[in-house]
């Protein structure tokens, strides 16, 4: 038995319950058998929840993209390591072997160097999916800079946020990108961003869209004739295990959102520990998640995961709807797709679609099948399994999040028996806990409450960027001595974990977090607006959407509603992104309040969603009254 290579459900309680007694001699041999170190570690792990601190491999160096790349150049210089789908089906893909991404990354990390970035210093990425976004990442790591790879579909203002809140001083974007039939202008968001970036001294531009860009003199650099004027070898910079590799941010219920360290060897060992296991991937297997490189599933299994065991990853630049509903299918049949990892909302969207945009396509490739960043609801699931996976390629229904750096709770393919909407059982060297809202653990089976975790796994992120106690009070002090991850769970007979959604203010729009204080904080902004509050409700396609409460001041009610409700949406566009945008907006004369003067999103919530069978007891609200009168509005 392999402890890498996870076989069958007995191998897999084997296994795992070898990672739960002894985590530190499990660990330690995953990570000498199957990795390059510059040097060995002193010490397996070190932690204190309470600090909270957390260290793997403490003492071990190492460079992450050497273990991406370069080792792979002795038995896979020629096989492919990134297939390119660009937008557009009549451009030709690119298959880029590792010994060309090995030349690269090594040019772009010289390009990098000769702008002067160094060690620890923060590179923010701002790219859409294309190869140069890959290349930046690799580079960054090859030369121990910090990326900070941020969603191309973010606004300017969240753009600059982010890029103030690291500090970072230079910027990697292009022209503009494609989406379906759509280009958009990424270099103007850049610009407009940096108006409130002074810090930034440098600005690289792929170009992509040939879009007309305006360039900065002194500033602002095309990027191609850089890197072809590069050396393609740029020796690594050794790391610490526990060197910050990336920063990646993440909305928080309230304030500014958090930028999640993560670390280099624990990062390394984990991701690529869970995609061999989770993917099933073997050797020569074509594997394609669909995710963006701007959120933590592109870090982690588009680039990392994959690289790591030298996988072949696909890389697609554009949506599922263009040019229509077959696109994803046409792009498994012709790369011969083994591992497809995508979203419930992409399912969903394409579910509700002829099934003639599926049935033309030749599916047999496929064998395993994944779902990630939102629970999936039993429809959409028997939709995947009976139309995709014809019924026998495994559904990995993954949960984790930014912070986990890498799957948590997932069936392994061909060893777990699967069941619609659960995301199972624990992985190797994971131990959850699901707790009551008094602090205690619920312990056997048949039991719901809130999803924690009680020891470290080597890819936790270690901190938020430059607010640890930040990082102390939204993961460590809700329970003690536990990682509590903000979502609720339920256990059954078996023990699988059902995950039942955020039991805070975040609320998962078509797989994308959201925080609701930052959109309420916008919206108030509006010169109109009084007072605001934005819960979710359920929605078909995308999960949740967006309903907003709106108090406007005395001088608005004379405007048009409609009017108005488009300039909100219009500064939420702004001010975070278009995937912020509310669906619904109704124009309240108040709140429910209690009487310390909190908002009850309970019940707004319960309104939003349709569902008043059980508002509960109103009449201790400061303001009972209200909740009738919004009932009215909303007509429930
Ligand atoms: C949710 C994405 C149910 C959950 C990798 C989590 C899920 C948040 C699942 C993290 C799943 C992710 N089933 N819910 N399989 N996967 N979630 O940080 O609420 O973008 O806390 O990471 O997505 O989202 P994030």
């Amino acid at each position: 038995m392999s402890n890498y290579h996870i076989k069958n459900l007995e191998e897999y309680f084997q296994i795992y319950r070898k990672s739960v007694r002894n985590p530190e001699a499990f660990w330690e041999e995953i990570a000498e058998e199957h990795f390059q170190w510059r040097r060995r570690w002193d010490n397996v792990l070190s932690w204190d929840f309470e600090k909270p601190e957390v260290k793997w491999f403490e003492g071990a160096q190492l460079n992450i993209s050497e273990n991406c790349i370069d080792r792979h150049l002795y038995t896979r210089a020629n096989k492919t390591a990134i297939i390119f789908e660009p937008n557009n089906p009549d451009e030709p893909a690119q298959h880029i072997s590792y010994s060309q991404l090995h030349a690269e990354v090594n040019k772009m990390a010289n390009v990098l160097k000769s702008k002067g970035v160094k060690k620890g210093d923060r590179v923010c990425i701002y790219l859409p999916m294309i190869p140069e976004l890959a290349y930046t990442v690799l580079a960054c790591a090859r030369i121990g800079a910090i990326h900070s790879v941020v969603f191309a579909g973010f606004s300017s203002t969240a753009l600059a946020t982010r890029i103030n809140d690291c500090d970072a001083s230079i910027v990697v974007t292009s022209d503009g990108s494609y989406r379906g039939s759509k280009s958009i202008d990424l270099k103007k968001i850049v610009d407009q961003a940096l108006e409130e970036c002074p810090q930034v001294g440098t600005v690289l531009v792929a170009e992509r869209t040939k879009n007309e860009v305006v360039m900065t003199e002194g500033r602002d650099h095309w990027l191609a004739p850089l890197t072809e004027a590069a050396i393609d070898e740029c020796p690594v910079e050794i790391m610490d295990a526990e060197d910050p590799l990336f920063i990646l941010y993440t909305s928080g219920s309230t304030g500014k959102p958090k930028g999640m360290v993560h670390s280099s060897a624990g990062y390394m060992v984990y991701t690529a520990y869970t995609f061999k296991n989770v993917f099933q991937y073997r050797e020569n297997d074509v594997y394609w998640c669909t995710a963006d490189i701007g959120w933590i599933t592109g870090h982690s299994y588009i680039l990392y995961g994959p690289l790591a065991n030298g996988a072949t990853t696909v890389m697609f630049e554009g949506v599922p709807s263009y040019p229509d509903f077959g696109r994803f299918w046409q792009i498994v049949e012709k790369h011969k797709v083994n591992q497809f990892y995508t979203a419930p909302t992409a399912i969903r969207a394409l579910a509700k679609e002829d099934l003639k945009f599926v049935e033309q396509y030749d599916l047999s490739s496929l064998k395993v099948l994944g779902s990630v960043g939102e629970p999936i609801n039993e429809e959409a699931w028997h939709w995947y399994n009976n139309n995709i996976g014809k019924k026998e390629s495994p559904i990995a229904d993954t949960w984790w999040q930014t912070e986990t750096g890498g799957i948590m709770i997932t069936p392994i393919p061909y060893s777990t028996p699967t069941k619609p909407t659960f995301a199972t059982l624990p992985f190797i060297g994971v131990q959850p806990a699901l707790m009551d809202e008094s602090g205690q653990e619920l312990k056997g089976n048949q039991v719901e409450g809130r999803l924690c975790i009680k020891f470290p796994w080597p890819s936790i992120a270690r901190t938020i960027w430059g607010n640890h106690e930040r990082y102390r009070d939204t993961y460590f002090s809700a329970f003690k001595g536990m990682y509590f991850t903000g979502d609720g769970a339920s256990r059954d007979a078996v023990g699988y974990y059902r995950i039942t959604g955020r039991v805070d203010d975040v609320v998962i729009v078509s797989g994308h977090n959201l925080g609701t204080a930052p959109i309420e904080d916008a919206i108030n902004e509006h010169q109109s607006v009084a007072e605001s509050a934005i819960v979710g409700f359920p929605h078909d396609i995308k999960g949740n959407a967006l309903f907003g409460y709106v108090i406007l001041k005395d001088e608005a009610h004379e405007r048009n509603q409609d009017n108005l409700r488009a300039e909100i949406n219009r500064l939420i566009s702004d001010k975070i992104g278009p995937i912020a945008k509310l669906d619904k907006i109704v124009f309240v004369p108040g709140l429910p309040k209690t009487r310390s003067g909190k908002i009850m999103r309970r019940i707004l919530r319960k309104i939003a969603s349709n569902d008043v069978s059980n508002l509960g007891d109103v009449s201790t609200l400061l303001n009972p009254d209200v909740v009738d009168q919004i009932r009215k509005i909303v007509g429930v």
